[in-house]
């Protein structure tokens, strides 16, 4: 199959990049010819593991390629996926669509012969048709199909998301997508993989209520941490002894700073915005999304009370962690955020090191410094708070980080430790839903 990918963001990239890797022809397209140039150099514009060494094999191959003019690609396809961004709309929170309409009319003057148009963008309900009639209106000869096929990859393991996915989610209206549908991702019937067919609408809502429940039993956890505090319980107990429990499943069930990214906190709001314009109010997620905006407020007061107080100043805090998970450098919505200009509002300086999003922190976050390693940032601190687990933050040297601190600390927002080894080791620690006394 001739693949044109609209977009070379996160999903565009990834979703090209797997598509050549199962065998069709694929083109990237993207408007930056700075994005455009660092690609055909080989470097990539977003950090994801593997994703570099995936596009090098396909370029050789002859399977992949990138252009800043998409006509040619488009033209030839037998599918165009839209896969550019969709904001949230500054001011309502609806996601802004207007790059997906103006990919829509960039398409609809180009295709020739019957083409599958498929938004993979995450799209409100609706919006499949009205790409639908955009593209008639331009082109009223067009032969082509409007098919939905939302993405779930996460960053940091988004290759093996797309490659071995739980399910892949197609919404169409026209049957003459299905068997184009179905070629694209014939290569995962080796692992048996289910392909959901559904209407174009429901496939739409699929990709809203999958975050807004995931996002939802994250936030379940975390009200649950809370609880545990307050009772002496230990939240990470609950989560197994719950999560065993076939019907609720353990997975995002790790109680934290609350969640960010790129997704969570834009599609929950756009779908209670969805809901709401329906006259649907879907209250759960208005109010899940209510508890995650206050809890990453309130994550700075924690570490000003395991130091005893309700300010900071004149302390000096070590911040481990900005991205807002561990292996991406996004920083979207991400718990920092909100976590380091509340510590200084409190008057703290802030020390913080990232592995890899050390350079778009800078970008978004004023008054932090920013230090070369973990042991650097933790120099001379009060108090250490790990904020994104990465792994060479479970691994920290105890010894050393206890020696170069004032005074031996820890906030472990993500319950990378363990209370009693913490406390043998001399550490004052304190972390998320666990007693304090073992
Ligand atoms: C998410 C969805 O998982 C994916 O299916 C969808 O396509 C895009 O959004 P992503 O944003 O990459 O993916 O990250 P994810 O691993 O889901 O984490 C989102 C946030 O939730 C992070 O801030 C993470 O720290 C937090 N989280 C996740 C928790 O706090 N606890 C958990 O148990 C799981």
């Amino acid at each position: 199959m001739r693949v044109a990918m609209i977009g070379t963001g996160y999903v565009g990239l990834v979703s090209g990049a797997c598509f050549a890797d199962f065998g069709h022809v694929v083109t990237c397209v993207d408007k930056d010819p700075t994005k455009i140039d660092q690609l055909n150099a080989g470097r990539m514009p977003i950090y994801e593991p593997g994703l570099e060494d995936l596009v090098a094999a396909n370029v050789r191959g002859g399977r992949l390629s990138f252009a800043l003019d998409g006509a040619e690609a488009i033209r030839t396809a037998d599918a165009v996926f839209i896969a550019v961004g969709t904001p949230s709309r500054r001011g309502d929170g609806h996601a802004d669509l207007s790059y997906v309409y103006a990919a829509a009319e960039e398409i609809a003057d180009l295709i020739q012969g019957f083409t599958v148009v498929v938004t993979k963008s995450t799209v409100p309900v609706g919006t499949g048709d009205e790409i639908e009639r955009i593209i008639r209106a331009r082109r009223p000869d067009a032969d082509f199909a409007v098919v939905s096929n939302p993405e779930f990859l996460r960053e940091g393991a988004a290759i093996g998301d797309f490659k071995r996915p739980d399910r892949v989610v197609v919404g169409l209206e026209d049957e003459r997508a299905r068997p184009v549908m179905a070629e694209l991702y014939r290569p995962l019937n080796l692992n048996e993989t289910p392909i959901l067919f559904t209407g174009r609408r429901t496939s739409e809502l699929i990709k809203y209520a999958a975050n807004a429940f995931l996002a939802m039993k994250i936030t379940f956890i975390n009200e649950m941490a809370d609880l545990c505090e307050a009772v002496g319980a230990d939240v990470q107990q609950v989560a197994r002894g719950i999560g065993l429990d076939n019907r609720i499943g353990g997975k995002f069930l790790h109680a934290g700073p609350g969640y960010g990214g790129s997704c969570f906190p834009k599609d929950t709001l756009a779908l209670v915005r969805t809901a709401t314009d329906a006259g649907a109010p879907v209250r759960l997620i208005e109010t899940t999304v209510e508890v995650n905006d206050a809890r990453k407020k309130a994550m700075a007061g924690r570490v000003a009370a395991a130091l005893g107080g309700d300010e900071l100043k004149g302390k000096t805090v070590a911040l481990l962690g900005l991205t807002f998970k561990p292996n991406t450098d996004d920083m979207r919505d991400a718990p920092s955020l909100d976590v380091a200009p509340a510590l200084i509002a409190m008057g703290a300086t802030v020390q913080a090191f990232d592995p890899e999003g050390m350079e778009e922190a800078a970008k978004v976050l004023d008054g932090v410094v920013f230090r070369d390693g973990p042991y650097e940032a933790v120099e001379g601190a009060d108090v250490v708070v790990i904020l994104t687990e990465w792994d060479q933050f479970r691994a920290l040297d105890l010894d050393r980080v206890k020696l170069l601190l004032k005074q031996p600390v820890m906030v472990d927002l993500r319950n990378v430790y363990r209370p009693d080894d913490m406390r043998a080791r001399g550490f004052r620690y304190t972390s998320i839903g666990r007693p304090q006394r073992a």
